[in-house]
């Protein structure tokens, strides 16, 4: 999402004259897109503005953008006096006019309210990669967990017509994207605004019939409306990959509901059942937070268990981060740090040894992989499955022909925690 807003970003300077510029350093204008879903996130934005201000800040514009940004407002401007323009992304369909304020010399601009009806893509939007086409589809956050800041720097949840998504992704498809990644906080909780009142998955199923699309991607899922017709869909497109991001936070019931996530272990786990009896076998990913304020041993013990009992492909893990206006920040039963890290560890451990396994069950197989690049150091090309695993592979016969935007069956031969190694299955 924050990459993706990135290109908004960029799309908006660039229809404005703006270019870009290869080094940092030479560039009049510098903006920072930032996250601040963890502290850690929050703190690195403003040690790279000192940082980067010392080295070479002389006579340039700064400007912080995205979720610190609206966290923090004009607060920025004492702790980071060379910046001039705070912006959060419910703001950047306004930025052509805050750059107005900033090109004529105001040097405190700001972007901070939620009033605006259409935060979802630009006309400009400035896609990085030539395959693989973001669409956001619905912005912000009507939930409450008790850990989390984004409903408050992204504010509440809005979904954009079915017939902007549909038509923004025919465009993309002319214009020759053959993936489309369907974005949102909550991309399940969709409910299209218009008189069709389209759900997610009737949405995503029609993304999936539009000529020349051949993959559709969407995150993230909220588990509690992650309903048995997102699965059906699933079943009934194979354009639609074959991966489904269900973030779970914990396994235990008790810490769920004290993160106030709306679900239960057993509830979570029926979802889980779905994709695993569903038409086709579907790559599971989620999200793990460890020391959670009260999380026991036990709880923690219930989390490595649903470990086991999911067999997930990937897994982000975090140690829980105490963010500002959020309900744990007043909880008792404080975690402390080292525990924390003893048990991100353990974690961390136990899913490798998953993806190890999981992944070797692969060698032999053959999958279809979307180019997306090449490693010259290690001499192989790398793409990535339906599965959304990076899949690094040679090609025999394949001389210097440009690979990089085509679809190629590849044998898996070799694997390791995080990615496979093959080689193309055809000559090319
Ligand atoms: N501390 C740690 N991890 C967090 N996440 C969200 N808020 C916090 C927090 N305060 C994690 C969740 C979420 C992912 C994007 O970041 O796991 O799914
Ligand atoms: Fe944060 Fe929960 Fe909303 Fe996800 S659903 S953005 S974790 S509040």
């Amino acid at each position: 999402m924050n990459v993706h807003d990135t290109e908004k970003v960029t799309g908006a300077l660039v229809e404005r004259g703006y270019a870009p510029v290869e080094k940092p350093e030479d560039a009049e204008l510098v903006l920072y897109n930032t996250c601040s879903i963890r502290d850690k996130a929050e703190q690195k934005v403003f040690s790279r503005l000192q940082q980067f201000k010392r080295q070479c800040g002389k006579g340039k514009i700064f400007g912080v953008l995205g979720c610190v940004a609206q966290q923090e407002g004009e607060k920025i401007f004492e702790r980071a006096p060379h910046v001039s323009l705070v912006a959060g992304s419910a703001s950047y369909p306004r930025l052509g006019e805050l750059l107005t304020q900033l090109e004529s010399g105001n040097r405190r601009v700001t972007g901070l309210a939620f009033d605006s009806e259409e935060s979802f893509e630009t006309p400009f939007t400035r896609r990085d990669n030539p395959n693989r086409a973001y669409i956001t589809i619905i912005e912000g956050c009507d939930k409450a967990c008790a850990y989390c800041v984004v409903p408050f720097t992204r504010g509440p949840e809005r979904s954009r017509s079915s017939a902007s998504v549909i038509e923004e992704a025919a465009r993309l498809a002319a214009e020759g994207y053959t993936e489309i990644q369907l974005l949102g906080q909550n991309v399940n909780s969709y409910r299209d605004p218009s008189p069709e009142g389209w759900n997610f998955a009737t949405l995503m199923d029609r993304v999936a019939r539009i000529p020349g699309i051949r993959r559709v991607r969407f995150t993230t899922s909220h588990p509690r409306d992650f309903g048995k017709e997102i699965v059906d869909a699933m079943d009934r497109n194979p354009v639609i990959c074959d991966h489904v991001h269900l973030p779970v936070q914990s396994g235990s019931t008790k810490v769920l509901a004290a993160m106030d996530r709306q679900y239960t272990r057993d509830e979570y786990v029926r979802r889980i059942d779905w994709l695993k009896n569903a038409g086709r076998a579907y790559s599971l990913t989620t999200d793990i937070i460890v020391g959670f304020p009260g999380e026991t041993e036990e709880d923690f013990q219930q989390t490595l268990r649903l470990l086991d009992e999911v067999e997930y492909d990937s897994m982000f893990s975090f140690k829980y981060s105490p963010r500002p206006n959020t309900a744990a920040l007043g909880l008792p039963d404080v975690i402390p740090e080292e525990e924390k890290q003893r048990r991100l560890v353990i974690l961390q451990e136990r899913q490798r040894a998953i993806q190890i396994r999981r992944n070797a069950a692969l060698i032999g197989e053959i999958r279809e992989v979307l180019v997306e690049g090449r490693n010259q150091a290690l001499g192989q090309w790398v793409g990535r499955t339906s599965c959304n695993r990076v899949l690094n592979f040679t090609v025999p016969e394949a001389g210097g022909e440009p690979l990089t935007g085509r679809y190629l069956p590849v044998r898996i031969t070799r694997s390791g925690p995080n990615s496979l190694v093959g080689e193309s299955a055809i000559m090319v």
